[in-house]
């Protein structure tokens, strides 16, 4: 199938691929303008990120992107620092604002306040239809198989056709999308697009230190587990040794805590979990990956507008 356009208020994306939004600094502005540059649409994951930071990763973004695609930030609601995010990224007017983990209505007026194109990600047809009647400019609906984060136990399969059905807007379907057929299936169930991201971080411009993504390439079905995130929602991770702890909720309650999640059940710091795996120190930290990684085929790192040419190149030998 030859992928169509992806179209979302007056952005057209060539590619119909969103590189979904990794925090903390797992997708920073050098991965999402190269994701731009080859005609997609690359998103900084903006959680945790002070506003000068993000500035900058937007200017490193929009430079390598060349002017090419469409570049946007990921910032989840549950962030203390929310208001802040979104504003300095509408300072350096970025194309588009895409928020999960809990809801914002405030957010829409914000946009049409701002002229900044709003897409949240939900996973149900009832969120997808207030975000409509709120001014969304498009929808991405995220199934249980997605990293980080998760809203819902239901598969994409499951869920995109009812939001396919339950509003107009584009939908963009996200959640264990690993190869060109997976794309055509999401847009043989009504799907204007999708958002990958564990795909994304085996690649060169991904932020990641490398025994990160060396998890990734040895990760087998057996090593993806469910956590409960101190955010108040589950979370999809690789086994470490930290996770285990977690799993057995034996892991150490936070020192130093910055109040930087609205509401946190200070069970352990996902925060500096995160930020030790991006580091490297992986066996203390938690790796959040999506639950298809394993089946990856080819997991070496290259560029990512390889990864992109790939997926491009296997979804048109599909019928
Ligand atoms: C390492 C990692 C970090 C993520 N961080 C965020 C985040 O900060 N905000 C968000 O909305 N989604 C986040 N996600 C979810 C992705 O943006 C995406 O929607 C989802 O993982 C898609 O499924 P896939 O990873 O199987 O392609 C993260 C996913 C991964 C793998």
């Amino acid at each position: 199938m030859k992928l169509p356009e992806l179209k979302i208020a007056n952005f057209t994306a060539s590619v119909p691929i969103i590189q979904g939004g990794m925090a903390i600094r797992i997708s920073i502005g050098a991965l999402a303008g190269a994701v731009a540059a080859a005609g997609a649409i690359g998103v900084i994951g903006a959680s945790g990120m002070e506003d000068e930071e993000l500035a900058n990763e937007i200017k490193i973004a929009r430079e390598k992107a060349k002017g090419r695609g469409v570049i946007g930030i990921n910032i989840m609601f549950a962030a203390r620092n929310f208001w802040g995010v979104v504003k300095a990224a509408a300072r350096e007017k970025i194309d588009i604002i895409f928020t999960g983990a809990g809801f914002s209505r405030d957010i829409f007026k914000f946009g049409q306040d701002n002229n900044i194109t709003i897409v949240p990600i939900v996973s149900s047809a009832r969120l997808a239809k207030t975000s409509e009647r709120c001014g969304a400019a498009a929808i991405v609906v995220e199934g249980t198989e997605a990293g980080g984060h998760l809203g819902t136990d239901r598969p994409i399969r499951d869920i995109l056709p009812e939001v396919v059905e339950a509003v107009k807007l584009p939908v963009v379907a996200a959640g264990g999308i690993t190869t060109g057929a997976d794309i055509v299936d999401m847009l043989k169930l009504g799907a204007s697009g999708v958002q990958i991201a564990t795909r994304f971080v085996l690649s060169e411009e991904c932020n990641a230190a490398m025994p990160y993504k060396k998890r990734y390439q040895t990760a087998t079905q057996n090593d993806i587990v469910k956590i409960s995130s101190p955010v108040g929602l589950p979370g999809r991770a690789l086994k470490t040794a930290f996770v285990e702890k977690i799993l057995k909720q034996e892991a150490p309650k936070p020192v130093g805590c910055d109040f930087c999640l609205k509401n946190c059940s200070l069970e352990y710091c996902i925060i500096q979990a995160l930020i030790r795996s991006l580091h490297g120190d992986i066996e203390n930290g938690v790796v959040f990956s999506g639950a298809n990684v394993w089946k990856i085929k080819d997991r070496s790192i290259k560029p990512a507008a390889k990864i992109i040419e790939e997926l491009v190149k296997e979804a048109q030998e599909v019928s």
